[in-house]
């Protein structure tokens, strides 16, 4: 595992297979939840791409994508004051929405987005994410499916970026603090 990590890399934290083993599991339960359902995903851009897309190939359930872009974080640090930068294409009104994150940090990004998107009046509103820091929370959230809880650390890989870098490494991994300090 990790073989070909970048030398920024401190660590591996989940190589592909052990990503996608989750991934089917969870799968599991949402076609299990959802039985007989159709589904709106919505990916929280960029980070959750890879996540939403190899999720969606274990669907068996009726899906469509919208996409939606929140700005919270500058380097390593959430400012805790998200902001839309790319809104929804279409309306969610009376749809089963599901929306699809990468990791849930202090919480803040996803509380602002289950409120917005609860006033649009879906039928139901439920979150997964890839990854859960709860060691960081700040805000209550319910994540309704998980993939993994992690330490206190800054990941990338899997979708995941430190400043726009790293996201298409195929393994998601802990980043050698030394690429990010006296940064921010
Ligand atoms: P929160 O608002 O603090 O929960 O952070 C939300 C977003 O910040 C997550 O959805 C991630 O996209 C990003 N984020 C938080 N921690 C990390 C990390 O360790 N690596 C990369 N992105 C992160
Ligand atoms: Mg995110």
């Amino acid at each position: 595992m990790g073989e070909n990590a970048p030398e920024e890399i401190e660590k591996v934290l989940f190589d592909r297979s052990m990503i996608i083993n989750r991934i089917d599991r969870i799968a599991d339960d949402i076609n299990r939840d959802y039985s007989g359902e159709s589904v709106r995903l919505i990916v929280v851009l960029n980070g959750a791409k890879m996540f939403a897309e190899d999720l969606a190939k274990k669907l068996i359930l009726n899906h469509s994508f919208d996409e939606i872009k929140v700005r919270s974080y500058t380097g390593t640090e959430s400012n805790r004051m998200p902001t839309i930068v790319m809104d929804l294409k279409e309306s969610v009104e009376g749809e089963n929405v599901l929306i699809v994150e990468d990791l849930i940090d202090t919480g803040s990004t996803l509380k602002f987005l289950k409120e917005y998107l609860l006033k649009k009046n879906p039928k139901t509103l439920k979150l997964v994410s890839l990854m859960d820091k709860p060691s960081r929370r700040e805000a209550d959230i319910e994540i309704d499916y998980l993939g993994f809880e992690i330490p206190d650390h800054f990941v990338v890989g899997y979708g995941l970026d430190y400043n726009g870098r790293y996201r298409d490494l195929p393994f998601v991994g802990i980043l050698k603090e030394s690429v990010y300090k006296n940064q921010n």
